[in-house]
């Protein structure tokens, strides 16, 4: 195993009675492009929740980069460079996409206090917007306002508005959720792309097999709060339990 960015530990979930992750322990490598599928309601969503701290964790520990995280808020997770995008489309629909990509860019340089750093910053962050814009392919439309764009455009601009504050770790969340077969393969082949480029390790949430087996190194099943399933996508076709809890002859 090369670097783990993330190691779970014993975490554990309740809404009420139902459990989404019972003293589960998880390993994400640096990297490698992992996928979690799992029935719906497995738990897959609430896990990145967790994770990127939009749910407070129950127990358990998570360490990111080896550093405990898991009472840490959403702010501050993102600042050490742990991002996602949601299930839902979530962009500013009346802005063009380059604005979009703008404002994210710009609070990202406003880290600084420099004086003059303003200024500074500002042209460093068009020259990034522009980086980005080229990044997920969305140059030719950067000043078409967000709501206009076709669905597939608006999801990738969401992947762009999580690049854009320089995640090490990204979860995208059915990033080809609604998305026509076209739209399907552009997304895909950016997401393999910048993977590929290895500033940022992606975590994938998808429902689509051909897409999860296409795309990932490496599949987790999450069934009722526990893993399933671990390992390459070849090893996953062939996992017996796997296949008769979720997979069935789709594969
Ligand atoms: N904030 C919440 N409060 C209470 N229950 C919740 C909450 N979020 C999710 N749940 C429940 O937890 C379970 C897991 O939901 P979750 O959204 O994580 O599943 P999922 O694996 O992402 O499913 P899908 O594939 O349908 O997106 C479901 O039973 C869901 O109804
Ligand atoms: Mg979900």
């Amino acid at each position: 195993m090369g670097d783990l960015i993330l190691q779970i530990r014993k975490l554990t979930n309740f809404f009420g009675m139902v459990c989404t992750a019972k003293e589960l322990d998880l390993d994400i490598e640096a990297g490698v492009l992992t996928s979690i599928i799992g029935p719906n309601g497995a738990g897959k969503s609430t896990l990145i929740n967790l994770i990127t701290g939009n749910l407070p964790v129950q127990s358990g520990s998570i360490l990111f980069k080896g550093r405990e995280i898991s009472r840490l808020p959403i702010h501050q997770r993102v600042r050490l460079g742990i991002c996602r995008s949601f299930q839902i489309v979530n962009i500013f629909p009346e802005l063009t996409v380059l604005e979009n990509l703008l404002i994210p860019t710009l609070a990202l340089s406003g880290r600084t206090r420099r004086f003059f750093a303003k200024i500074e910053g500002e042209d460093r962050a068009r020259d990034q917007v522009k980086n980005l814009l080229e990044k997920v392919g969305l140059a030719g439309v950067k000043d078409t306002p967000a709501n206009v764009l076709s669905h597939g455009d608006q999801r990738l601009l969401e992947v762009g508005v999580a690049l854009a504050v320089e995640p090490s770790l990204l979860f995208l969340d059915e990033p080809t959720a609604g998305m026509n077969p076209v739209e399907r393969v552009k997304v895909l082949e950016n997401i393999r792309q910048l993977s590929r480029e290895g500033q940022t390790t992606f975590v994938l949430v998808e429902h689509d097999m051909d897409i999860v087996f296409s795309l990932s190194e490496r599949v987790v099943v999450l069934h009722r709060g526990d893993i399933l399933g671990d390992g390459t996508p070849e090893e996953i076709k062939n996992n017996v339990q796997v296949r008769e809890v979720y997979l069935g002859d789709s594969v």
